[in-house]
């Protein structure tokens, strides 16, 4: 299998820290970003100890000009971005009566946003090469709304929208650009900790602690993206728990 040139965003914990390490095991060279550099130096210790070859950044993806240097620092250190995945996101849900809008202003500028600017950094390189990946890390939410996660699951339509006009500007270009949405259910991360709302987070807790699946199943969905030959694209792949029933 060929080796690619991948790089994760929010690479600190959770999702990004298992795609990461499942990554590096299986060959392929990761630029890491995320905003905690300790947690990313540990990532990266964990990585090089098992032979893997790895970078990072300490980036915030709602800076678009450090979102710009990931993308040069992953050039100057391995020549190429094979694939991109925009996995950076927080959920702060709350009932929107809560009225809690700078949560719902930072849950557009990271999940919306940051994607955008994620996007914006690789798509010329990918054009170029002729070739390239890039995976949005969208949710079940954002298939459906339920109270409480409004905001958060308009974050997720969003990249389900702006994903699929991508693959398909991208499809009529031919520039041999794939996109994928990997949209998965209750996953056991740090993604509770950003829950504000002690109602929401109570209600959540719960449910997480009876259905939540590891992260290290939604990086297999990842893997299983990139490995597909180049001429087959996984548009979305939604991953459920098997016990989660919206
Ligand atoms: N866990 C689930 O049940 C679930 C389900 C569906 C979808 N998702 C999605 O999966 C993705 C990863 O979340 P997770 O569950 O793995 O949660 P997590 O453990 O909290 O990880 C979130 C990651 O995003 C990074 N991040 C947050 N804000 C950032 C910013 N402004 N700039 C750069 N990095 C930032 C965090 O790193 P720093 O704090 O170090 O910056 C962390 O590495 C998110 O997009 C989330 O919406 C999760």
């Amino acid at each position: 299998m060929k080796s690619k040139v991948v790089v994760v965003t929010g690479a600190s914990s959770g999702i990004g820290e298992a795609t990461a390490k499942l990554l590096a095991e299986k060959g392929h060279k990761l630029v890491l970003c995320a905003r905690r550099e300790e947690k990313l130096r540990e990532v990266a210790s964990s990585i090089r100890e098992k032979g893997g070859e790895v970078i990072f950044l300490r980036a915030d993806v709602t800076d678009i000009v450090q979102m710009e240097e990931v993308a040069q620092a992953a050039i100057a250190e391995f020549g190429r971005i094979d694939v991109w995945v925009n996995n950076a996101g927080l959920m702060p849900v709350s009932e929107i009566i809560k009225d809690k809008v700078d949560e719902w202003d930072r849950m557009v500028d990271v999940n919306v946003k940051g994607v955008l600017y994620g996007i914006h950094a690789c798509l010329k390189i990918m054009r170029e090469q002729g070739e390239g990946h890039i995976i949005n890390m969208g949710s079940v939410a954002g298939h459906v709304s339920n109270p409480a996660s409004a905001v958060y699951s308009a974050t997720k339509f969003a990249v389900r929208a702006l994903s699929d006009a991508l693959r398909k500007e991208e499809a009529e270009a031919k520039s041999g650009v794939r996109v994928t949405v990997i949209a998965p259910g209750a996953v056991d991360t740090e993604l509770l900790s950003t829950i504000t709302d002690l109602d929401a987070r109570r209600d959540d807790e719960e449910f997480y602690a009876s259905t939540a699946i590891p992260a290290s199943d939604v990086a297999k969905c990842v893997d299983f993206a990139i490995d597909m030959p180049p001429e087959a694209c996984v548009d979305e792949l939604i991953l459920r728990p098997t016990l989660q029933v919206h």
